[in-house]
């Protein structure tokens, strides 16, 4: 396993649309594995997708259980993930690993219905809500090449220079 780099923003990779997982191998485990690494060893991100270290293909990692009093599923490793249905919306504080030195508020569905694969290939299906619902459409965002500040309203009121950086 390894830590791996975080490309930051204005990085043009992170712009760009990551492939279908077509191959449930060891490589892909070793990519969860890195990114899960990857994950924990910075400031504590609740998701992480492969575009942010380079790897264009469609695999996020979400686990917002560190949060008190947000129903979750714990820790998830999400392959070729697809929203099929989406309800209520709301604002929230989203930060990113690839945008260190800002948060912003975003319009998020408050609810979405979630399909994924595993690392077997399997297929499962998620009703998620609140902020575990938030981090997979902000990771899933990832996947087509868009970041949170793209989505603020407005990059003057919606943005915010963090203070600190957590650790
Ligand atoms: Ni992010």
């Amino acid at each position: 396993m390894a830590v791996l780099d975080i490309l930051k923003l204005p990085d043009p990779r992170l712009k760009r649309l990551a492939a279908p997982v077509g191959r449930f191998d060891r490589g892909l485990r070793e990519l969860a594995a890195d990114l899960e690494e990857t994950r924990l060893a910075g400031p504590s991100a609740v998701g992480i997708a492969a575009p942010q270290v380079g790897r264009l293909e469609r695999i996020v990692i979400v686990d917002v259980s560190g949060r008190p009093k947000t129903p979750n599923h714990g820790y998830l490793v999400l392959v070729n993930p697809e929203i099929v249905h989406w309800e209520g919306f709301a604002i929230g504080r989203e930060g990113c690993l690839s945008v260190p030195d800002y948060t912003g508020n975003v319009i998020r569905a408050t609810g979405i219905r979630l399909k994924a694969q595993d690392l077997e290939g399997r297929v499962h299906e998620y009703v998620m809500e609140g902020f575990e619902a938030r981090a997979v459409q902000h990771e899933l965002d990832h996947l087509d090449g868009l970041l949170f500040v793209d989505r603020v309203v407005s990059r003057r009121t919606d943005l915010h220079r963090r203070k600190v950086h957590q650790t």
